[in-house]
């Protein structure tokens, strides 16, 4: 096990000796290392035994810093920055020649954000290099929401854990790109589609493909727990086998099974508490014993129930 703790000194030391350190976002806690260190960078594909094809976000302390690392800043990424900076969401920008190759899996693009936790944005203020940080888990778990997530899977491989409880927001940044000079959404996530959309108008989406190289973070089958997954509507829900199946669903019990078999994101039916509580329940319901099998319902596909449903999709890839 890694030790953790909000010694923003010890984290900026390790990370500038080139080691790996746990930091604590808005959104899920990243696997940080100094984004300019090849060879750190390197530690964390090992670390999540990532394959070298899926590219790394940089985090940067604050917008202003931008043009440090991008060549081009087109009117609709400003705005965004400026608007939504810090905060859940990524930006894709043509990288400097000072942004090593492995952030980005060979793309001219790197993608950036500023994170809005007090810790982190302390940390990055005190450092004099970005940070690249994937989400701090396995490649294809579930992203981790607290430190003792982080711990559990990657605790051996980690020399920190900076400690900032658990994510405000609880799904990965918003990815936005802006390809021929279009907004683009890549990834669907913390910060909602209709906010972005009254700052810059349109945002076009990409076509999905599980095997589009441009969005390796698109790949079908992502944060998935390790018992199987399925989505199922409530009718077909009541099919199930009581005996081992456990329920994730959005605000309402199903009266036929037990209470503690089941999960509710949000009894007040707010889709921000749903996003904050997700990935914390499918860990809990993969990790418990008594049942073998998870169910999970989508929730309304509005706000950051875009983000949800798209995770819950993937989790579900290729077990029907
Ligand atoms: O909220 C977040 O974004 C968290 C926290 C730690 O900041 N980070 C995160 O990183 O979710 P990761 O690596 O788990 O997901 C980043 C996604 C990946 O799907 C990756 O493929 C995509 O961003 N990505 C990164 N750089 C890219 C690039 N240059 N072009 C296209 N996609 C890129
Ligand atoms: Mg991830």
């Amino acid at each position: 096990m890694a030790s953790a703790g909000t010694d923003i000194y010890l984290a900026k030391t390790l990370l500038t000796e080139g080691k790996l350190v746990a930091i604590p976002t808005e959104t899920v806690y990243g696997l940080a290392a100094n984004a300019l260190d090849e060879e750190a960078a390197l530690s964390i594909f090992k670390a999540k035994n990532r394959p070298s094809f899926d590219p790394l976000i940089i985090h940067i302390g604050s917008a202003d810093q931008l043009s440090q690392w991008v060549t081009e800043i087109p009117e609709d990424a400003k705005k965004l920055a400026d608007t939504f900076w810090p905060g859940p969401l990524t930006l894709l920008l043509p990288k400097k020649n000072v942004i090593p190759e492995i952030i980005t899996s060979g793309l001219q693009e790197v993608a950036v954000r500023v994170p809005d936790h007090p810790l982190t944005c302390e940390l990055l203020k005190q450092l004099d290099f970005p940070l690249a940080a994937p989400s701090a888990n396995p490649f294809g778990y579930i992203s981790p929401t607290t430190a003792d997530h982080v711990n559990e899977q990657l605790g051996h491989k980690i020399a920190y854990i900076l400690d900032g409880g658990s994510c405000d927001v609880g799904v990965e940044s918003t990815i936005i790109g802006f390809p021929n000079g279009v907004a683009t959404l890549y990834r669907k996530g913390g910060l909602a589609l209709e906010e972005i959309v009254k700052v810059i108008g349109k945002v076009e989406t990409l076509p999905h493909s599980s095997s589009n190289p441009k969005a390796p973070g698109m790949l079908k089958s992502h944060y998935a727990p390790r018992k199987p997954f399925y989505l199922k509507t409530r009718e077909e829900m009541r099919l199930a086998d009581r005996s081992k199946t456990a329920f994730l669903l959005f605000s309402e019990h199903l009266d036929e099974y037990l209470p503690e078999k089941q999960l509710l994101l949000s009894n007040s039916k707010n889709l921000n508490e749903a996003a904050r509580n997700l990935f914390n329940f499918l860990r809990l319901l993969d990790i418990t014993n008594d049942t073998t099998e998870i169910y999970a319902e989508l929730v309304p596909e509005e706000g950051l129930g875009l983000a949800i449903n798209d995770r819950l999709r993937r989790a579900a890839a290729d077990q029907g």
